[in-house]
């Protein structure tokens, strides 16, 4: 019973070192397929950004930030680098707003003006005046971590929603104007400057502190990734050269692999799909990010409970409930190293209703949330070590990682470490995985002030 089932699940969780390899190989593939043409499987989408921050960058912006676990609005206020040049400061003001769910699947509208009513309670709980023509107009940069082309810094249409958003009248509409709009029907003085995703926000804000810094990276409800490309690298790119040669690229790598060619999917990961608001779309992500490892590890525990190897055969209304287990419940699982799993015990019974588990349910619970947890990890190092051979920076790179899933999921940057050690051996110590914190904010703000300057 339990032994077979658990060595059934080893081999289809377990990503080994050949498996990463693959991967890999077929990353580079399709990031040179969408550096070349638009609408390829990875979207590598030109960001209009083509500079890092300097850091001596100055003023006060407004940023807000859609599309992480947490919406919010921040004051940002560059202070440049200080006296002695080296460090850049960075002050910031902000608060965060919970989107319900039936705004994220309701109406467009009703949506941004949510986000209108937003800012203007930051602005007035904290003295700031935005209605008076007497005052300068503010200047915003927008987080919207959603895949949009790109035309310009602060224009782009949203090609379609992900991360279980669906609110109407939207996809192939530009964001900027939807927020402009919203701010005019509620009279305030706001100027959007920049359309900005959060792994370039990431990137950006990283760089103001580290030069090194050519990835930034979200593992947090959903995952993607940004760097720094060379213009000359991009041949769907026609718009005029920039002086620096680069662009920064939203490679919107979530999408990775939908026609299924080389990720080792299970049968949970099929039925997931199935069920998603996005059927067929982002399945990478839906391997790797935190929305979904839960709803992973829950359908295989229903599974096993109603083969009869888990549980003794008994299940729960909460276990037979779609999305029911978040991440973070896996997260403390995967944190009880008691003898007993005494905190697994109480997981499963009283959040789970599961009525009485035994130590090897718990070891075997325990053990389905390091593989599904460590698959993860795998294949986020997999994505990271095509990015970083790409751009040949394999003997020196930052990469500025934030979201949920990296910084509190234990032991992940450890795993994502071995992972990168089997597939670039030890150049692996040369790619410094860095926590990065509120980036995007901060990262739309220096967008606004690149593009403002
Ligand atoms: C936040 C960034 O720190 O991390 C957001 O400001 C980003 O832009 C988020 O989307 C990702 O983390 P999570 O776990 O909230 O999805
Ligand atoms: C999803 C979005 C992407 C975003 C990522 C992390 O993959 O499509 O734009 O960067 O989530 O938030």
């Amino acid at each position: 019973g339990a032994a077979r089932a658990l060595a059934r699940l080893e081999s289809a969780f377990r990503v080994p070192k050949q498996k990463l390899h693959e991967i890999v190989k077929h990353f580079a593939k399709e990031m040179d397929r969408g550096l070349a043409a638009p609408n390829q499987t990875l979207k590598m989408i030109p960001s209009f950004v083509v500079n890092l921050p300097k850091g001596s960058e100055t003023g006060t912006y407004l940023a807000l930030d859609l599309g992480g676990s947490n919406f919010r609005v921040c004051e940002v206020t560059l202070e440049g680098a200080g006296s002695s040049g080296a460090v850049s400061n960075v002050r910031m003001r902000q608060r965060k707003y919970v989107v319900s769910d039936d705004l994220k699947t309701g109406r467009g509208t009703d949506l941004f003006d949510f986000f209108a009513d937003c800012v203007r309670e930051f602005l007035v709980e904290n003295g700031i005046h935005a209605t008076d023509p007497a005052h300068n107009e503010l200047v915003l940069g927008f987080t919207f971590s959603f895949p949009c082309s790109q035309t310009a810094i602060n224009k782009g249409a949203l090609m379609h929603w992900t991360k279980g958003f669906t609110a109407s009248g939207v996809e192939g509409q530009d964001p900027v104007q939807l927020l402009q709009d919203a701010f005019h029907r509620k009279q305030l003085r706001v100027r959007v400057a920049s359309l900005v995703n959060d792994t370039v926000g990431t990137l950006v804000a990283h760089a103001y502190q580290d030069p090194s810094t050519h990835l930034g990276i979200i593992l947090g409800t959903g995952t993607n990734a940004a760097y720094v490309e060379r213009i000359d690298r991009i041949p769907k790119w026609d718009g005029p050269i920039p002086a620096s040669g680069k662009m920064i690229v939203n490679t919107e790598w979530g999408a990775f692999d939908q026609e299924g060619v080389v990720l080792p999917l299970t049968s949970y990961d099929s039925v997931l799909d199935r069920q998603s608001a996005h059927p067929h779309l982002q399945t990478y992500e839906k391997m790797v990010s935190g929305l979904y490892l839960g709803e992973v590890m829950r359908l295989v525990l229903a599974d096993l409970a109603s083969t009869g190897e888990l549980f003794r055969g008994v299940s729960s209304t909460v276990l037979t409930t779609p999305y029911s287990i978040d991440t973070a419940l896996m997260s403390r699982i995967e944190r009880d190293h008691s003898a007993e799993l005494a905190d697994v015990r109480v997981v499963l019974e009283d959040l789970i209703s599961i009525p009485k588990t035994s130590a090897e349910d718990r070891r075997i619970v325990k053990r389905v949330a390091e593989l599904i947890g460590t698959r993860s990890a795998r294949l986020a190092a997999a994505g990271v070590a095509a990015i970083v051979s790409k751009i040949n920076r394999l003997d020196d790179c930052t990469v500025a990682i934030d979201g949920s899933l990296f910084e509190h999921y234990p032991h992940y940057a450890n795993r994502m470490r071995d992972a990168l050690r089997e597939i670039v051996g030890i150049a692996a110590d040369n790619i410094l995985l860095v926590q990065a914190r509120d980036g995007s904010g901060q990262g739309a703000a220096l967008i606004a002030a690149l593009a403002d300057a």
